[in-house]
């Protein structure tokens, strides 16, 4: 249905790949009003929409000043006269990590518990306010001594652990922006981010625990090294796992030798408004990824604001939970820079939702007594499949707010979520927004909008967002189009690092003067809106976004393919699936080199090397042909359809309209 519904005129415009369970959402009638002591308490009011529709800067302007400490007051709002580089609060000054930390502990909320961190093999550790300030100025210290001054990119490659949170706010402290590299990333990712940004220094860890085993990540920093990294001097290396890494002398050094040793005294850095607080790449429609960068003061304004009103945060008594890793923007915005600014006492987990039991994460709602949490709708779907009476062999009446981010949530995930995780009781969140985006954009607010299962529902106050026809015609209720951002906000991508005409042509060309999202959407009879998933080449497995060109690229590197086309289909756990589909070159093809199985799992490493294991094909389809329109353009649409093994469409564009019949009958052959 979302395929049908595909705001697309013609053959070659790309589609809207959908999400499983989205085929109602028009009839969608189930709402959810908030109730009234929810609404009585709330952080966020009705009239704010009214105030920020006003004057939509001075409200931003007034957010700005109430929620963050500036070192120097700004006087100038939004400088949009260089559109589409924005400028917010420009002639201001601050600092990041001051406000994230020093400023409660100056205020005397250093006793509050910022991070409770939980291994994942159950190891504990718990920072308050104070003692973050202590190790953030330490880790400062360290990375000023080895070189690293205001405006040095610095690239972190850690797993969950306090020192990423640590480590970023460290950089903050020194104005030099970061660059976090999941660690899920290939050496071959990480090595290419690196080069991007020109990182002087890297922050890594011997390794992480996963899935109940220590997970090495060094190797991974020495080989992308090993390629050649002019600019890197060091390497700090965390202490996690105590697995042994190979060391490079003079370049590498032990955190708990450099930081350790560091004094506890800093004096943050203050920088302008809109100076770089970091890079974080994220999958565009190329083959390169792109180095989204985000400023200082307009960010910092956007996540704290969001954090407090979306999640209605009550910082004295809340105890705040995002599962999101710090390597995403979700990790950014709402586990470092929204919570800390905010000064909420939050948990961070190192590990996945299963080690060592299927009830690990509802155990940790029980134990720290999580009020707010934030998480993915694949994660709620896997829980679905796991069945109810996990989460309910444990206490969850802590809970009273609930989130949702990364991909479309489906009506049942969120009445599951809303049923089973909240009691039938916590409102929930469906929070749309993007890397680019800095923070949420289109969400309900929590005591203020009736709900609607699997709705996103309406801008923030303060944000201008429309579903438009081709033409940048808003389209009519009820109609579908295309997701667009009509005025600036604060937290939005200052641009692509180092490239200033890819971040004009990949958001501002589609239409004139307004920002493209890259998303489908529909607005309902009431104005509320519905997403649809991605409209381009990227695709969104377990809400991370992946490009179908960059796995191509992966897989035409290696010497068996000649050609691979890939595409995102539906998946009932993950939302989408990568699927390939490859043409093997003649000698492999001919049987001589290996057979399906083979050819299978030898791309699928492959493609785990090249870019990291998120990425790998779930199945990989070898054909003869691919699906092509006269213009030599391959018919994603068509190859959706036969992973999705749903009938063929429309191909009477293909230049060779045999070509599905060839694929059809290639796949009915047993592998
Ligand atoms: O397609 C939208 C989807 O995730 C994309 C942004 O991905 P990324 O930059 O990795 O950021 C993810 C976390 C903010 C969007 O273009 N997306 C994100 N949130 C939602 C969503 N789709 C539908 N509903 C959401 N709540």
């Amino acid at each position: 249905m979302t395929e049908r519904s595909a705001p697309t005129s013609n053959e070659a415009a790309p589609d809207a790949q959908g999400s499983p369970g989205l085929e109602n959402l028009l009839t969608e009638d189930r709402r959810f009003p908030p109730s009234p002591e929810f609404a009585a308490q709330a952080n966020a009011t009705a009239d704010a929409y009214a105030w920020a529709n006003a004057d939509r800067p001075g409200y931003w302007a007034d957010q700005a000043r109430e929620l963050l400490s500036w070192s120097t007051p700004f006087t100038q709002t939004l400088d949009w006269s260089d559109a589409p580089f924005a400028r917010w609060f420009a002639d201001g000054r601050l600092n990041a990590a001051y406000n994230a930390v020093d400023r409660h502990v100056e205020e005397g909320r250093g006793d509050r518990v910022a991070l409770h961190f939980e291994g994942e093999g159950g190891d504990t550790r718990t920072l308050t306010y104070a003692d973050l300030l202590r190790e953030v100025s330490k880790a400062a210290n360290a990375f000023a001594a080895l070189g690293v001054g205001t405006g040095d990119r610095v690239a972190i490659y850690l797993p969950l652990i306090p020192e990423a949170v640590i480590t970023m706010l460290a950089c903050a402290r020194i104005g030099a922006p970061h660059s976090v590299v999941f660690g899920g990333f290939s050496a071959e990712a990480l090595s290419s981010r690196i080069l991007d940004a020109e990182a002087k220094l890297v922050v890594t860890a011997d390794g992480g625990f996963r899935r109940g085993k220590p997970s090495a990540l060094k190797p991974a920093v020495d080989e992308a090294l090993e390629k050649g990294a002019p600019s890197v001097s060091h390497v700090v290396v965390v202490r996690r796992t105590g697995q042994p890494v190979e060391w490079t002398a003079g370049r590498d050094v032990w955190w708990h030798e450099a930081v350790d040793a560091a004094s506890s005294q800093h004096t943050p850095v203050d920088v302008d408004a809109e100076h770089p607080l970091f890079i974080l790449y994220t999958s565009g429609t190329t083959g390169k990824p792109k180095g989204i960068f985000h400023t200082t003061g307009g960010y910092l304004t956007q996540a704290a604001y969001t954090h407090l009103n979306v999640f209605d945060l009550k910082p004295e008594t809340d105890v705040y939970w995002c599962t999101a890793d710090v390597g995403w923007i979700t990790g950014h915005t709402y586990v470092v820079y929204g919570p800390l600014i905010n000064g909420a006492t939050q948990v961070i987990y190192e590990g996945t939702p299963d080690t060592p039991h299927r009830g690990r994460w509802w155990e940790i709602v029980q134990k720290y007594g999580v009020t707010i949490l934030y998480t993915a709708p694949t994660a709620i779907r896997t829980c679905m499949k796991w069945g109810e009476e996990i989460p309910g062999n444990f206490d969850l009446s802590s809970l009273r707010v609930l989130g949702s981010v990364g991909e479309p949530i489906n009506p049942e995930a969120w009445m599951w979520y809303r049923r089973v995780i909240g009691a039938d009781r916590t409102p929930i969140v469906d929070t749309w927004w993007q890397t680019e985006t800095g923070a949420i954009m289109i969400s309900p607010l929590p005591g203020v909008t009736e709900t609607k299962p699997g709705s996103a529902q309406v801008p923030l106050p303060g944000i201008a967002a429309d579903v438009v026809d081709d033409d940048a015609q808003p389209v009519p209720n009820g109609g579908g189009g295309y997701l667009v951002l009509t005025e600036p906000w604060p937290a939005m991508l200052r641009g692509i690092w180092g490239d200033p005409e890819r971040y004009k042509d990949t958001y501002w060309s589609r239409f004139k003067n307004i920002y493209f999202a890259g998303d489908g959407a529909k607005k309902d009879a009431d104005g509320d809106i519905w997403l649809l998933g991605r409209v381009d080449d990227v695709m969104n497995v377990s809400g991370h976004r992946l490009s179908t060109t960059e796995i191509e690229s992966a897989l035409v590197s290696h010497p068996w393919v000649a050609e691979a086309a890939v595409v995102g289909a539906t998946d009932e756990t993950t939302g989408q699936a990568v699927v390939a589909f490859v043409i093997l070159r003649g000698d492999v093809a001919e049987g001589n080199a290996a057979d399906a199985a083979t050819v299978q799992e030898t791309l699928r490493t492959h493609v785990a090397k090249e870019i990291g294991p998120i990425a790998k094909p779930r199945q990989i389809l070898v054909v003869a042909e691919l699906p092509k329109t006269r213009s030599g353009k391959i018919m994603r649409r068509l190859l959706r359809d036969v992973a999705e093994h749903r009938q063929v469409g429309d191909s009477t564009t293909l230049a060779d309209s045999s070509v599905m019949d060839l694929i059809a009958q290639g796949l009915a052959k047993p592998a």
